[in-house]
């Protein structure tokens, strides 16, 4: 099975490793640093960027894409559902799990993702929760350079005046990375890549897809009749899936080693 995978960086990469626990396949991910941040491109721009992209991942015979990016799921998810035939999963801030847990939160995402219409509507379900929207622009590009400490100064800046809360939601794929000291201060977070994971295990069982998996050459099966030979032959080939491997086509530079390490993976370009 070939999942594709994208990203206007290495925010997806949280979402890959979420995704990997719970489906075994060779992951295609397009890190598209040329174009980061997504968040500064109008919907239309961000729709050719990623028609262009599932192109691209089409060639190599994808089965399904994951779009591992809350701004360009809000921008274009729908449009490319409707011109695509691939099962295309997206993400979203995880505001649904915080509202039930959480008396005051803070949903952290980029600009365009708290305007768009996807944002708006999870967050007309808050009833007994109040939401301070943050707009953490500026953060992903920090993130992307390396500069962890930096992107954790200037979270403690953003949220400064936003009071007491139990919650934040990470609206942004990037933010992730802010996690561990998000939750040093005491404040729980909540993320959409779970959910995205049970999606795609969902998606692969029904695309019962394996066999590209397995390593080349035919395989003879040994039975007595051919109905429990060709269920033999299925449950052979399902045991002998790989584990999974990860191929990375970036158009920026590429921190390859701490990918691969951050993944517990091998990475190869692609
Ligand atoms: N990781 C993307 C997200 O989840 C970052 C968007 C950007 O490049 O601005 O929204």
């Amino acid at each position: 099975m070939k999942i594709g995978v994208i990203d206007s960086g290495i925010g997806g990469i949280t979402t890959l490793r979420e995704v990997m626990k719970s489906a075994s396949a060779d992951y295609y991910y397009f890190l598209d640093e040329g174009n980061l941040p997504y968040s500064k491109k109008s919907n239309e721009e961000l729709f050719d960027i990623s028609k262009s992209i599932i192109d691209k991942l089409s060639i190599l015979g994808i089965d399904l894409v994951v779009i591992a990016c809350n701004t360009l799921t809000s921008a274009a998810a729908a449009k490319l559902r409707k011109t695509n035939s691939i099962p295309i999963i997206g993400i979203e801030p995880a505001l649904k799990p915080a509202l039930k847990n959480c008396k005051r939160v803070v949903t952290l995402a980029t600009s365009a993702t708290l305007c768009g219409d996807k944002y708006i509507k999870l967050k007309s379900g808050a009833t007994d929760t109040d939401v301070v929207d943050v707009n953490g622009d500026g953060l992903q590009e920090r993130i992307e350079r390396g500069d962890i400490s930096e992107a954790e100064r200037y979270l403690d800046e953003l949220l400064k005046n936003t009071g007491d809360i139990d919650g934040i939601v990470l609206g942004c794929t990037h933010y992730v990375y802010l996690k561990d000291h998000i939750e040093a201060l005491g404040v729980r977070t909540f993320d959409g890549n779970a959910g995205v994971a049970r999606r795609v295990k969902n998606i692969a069982k029904d695309l019962e897809h394996c066999s590209d998996t397995i390593e080349s050459g035919d395989m003879s099966v040994e039975s007595k009749n051919d109905e429990s030979k060709s269920s033999l032959k299925n449950r052979l080939v399902k045991s002998n899936c790989k584990k999974s491997r990860v191929f990375i086509h970036s158009t920026g530079k590429l921190p390859l080693e701490s990918i691969s390490k951050y993944l517990n993976a091998c990475v190869f370009l692609w």
